[in-house]
């Protein structure tokens, strides 16, 4: 692997990087990494924290950005779930690979009302409507087989009907306390601007590469 390597060639206008709204730009880098045509420009590591502190991180979808906030959806029973319900602190993480455009956001999570969790849920296509019900999400299984006999009788129980909002399914509403827009460029001379939420206003600092 260490003869792989990529030359950046990003850029970060530290004017675009507006402290009255300090997730904006985060939106304009999702809605150019789509009419990019690349895939998953929603998808985000999340890191969180176990009850001995250790980290541990995955890929989920942003579904939405509103004010500071980022929200994403899960299955409540999940190991991710698990630690946010203990322990709320959080770090997100999304990469667009090809426009060299990274941006970390660092907060903590609160659960999203139910209200809000059906209504998503509804909107989403059946097929995952029925994999919701489907999976234990993180609970560990014996085979391929036994999941996929579990589907078929998912299946069969919502035949013929809407399929609701399972009572373990749900999301969060996570809040940016710090926020970072990394852009990669030449020689390694990345351009790194930072925002964080001191003393009621955010502040904005450039990092080095
Ligand atoms: C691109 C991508 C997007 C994903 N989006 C979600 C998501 O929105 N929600 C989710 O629960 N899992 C999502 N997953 C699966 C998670 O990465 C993970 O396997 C699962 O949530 C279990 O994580 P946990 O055991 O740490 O709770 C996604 C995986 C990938 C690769």
């Amino acid at each position: 692997m260490e003869h792989l390597r990529e030359e950046y060639d990003g850029e970060l206008d530290p004017a675009s990087v507006d402290s009255e709204d300090p997730l904006g730009l985060l939106t304009t880098w999702i809605h150019e990494a789509e009419q990019a045509g690349l895939s998953d420009p929603t998808a985000m590591c999340l890191a969180t924290l176990g009850p001995d502190g250790s980290p541990r991180s995955r890929m989920v979808l942003c579904k939405g950005v509103e004010g500071t906030t980022v929200r994403f959806f899960t299955n409540l029973t999940s190991d991710k779930a698990s630690q946010l319900q203990a322990d709320a602190r959080a770090s997100l993480t999304f990469w667009w690979p090809d426009m060299d455009r990274s941006t970390r956001v660092v907060g903590h999570v609160t659960p999203l009302e139910r209200a809000e969790v059906e209504a998503y849920f509804a909107s989403r296509p059946r097929s995952s409507q029925i994999g919701a019900w489907v999976s234990d999400q993180s609970s560990e299984i014996e085979d391929r087989a036994a999941l996929e006999a579990k589907h078929v009788s998912v299946h069969a129980r919502f035949e013929g009907q809407d399929v609701p909002c399972p009572p373990h399914w749900g999301g969060f509403r996570f809040h940016a306390q710090e926020v970072e827009y990394w852009a990669g460029r030449p020689a390694r001379l990345h351009d790194r601007i930072r925002l964080r939420f001191e003393h009621g206003a955010w502040s904005p600092s450039r990092l080095q590469p």
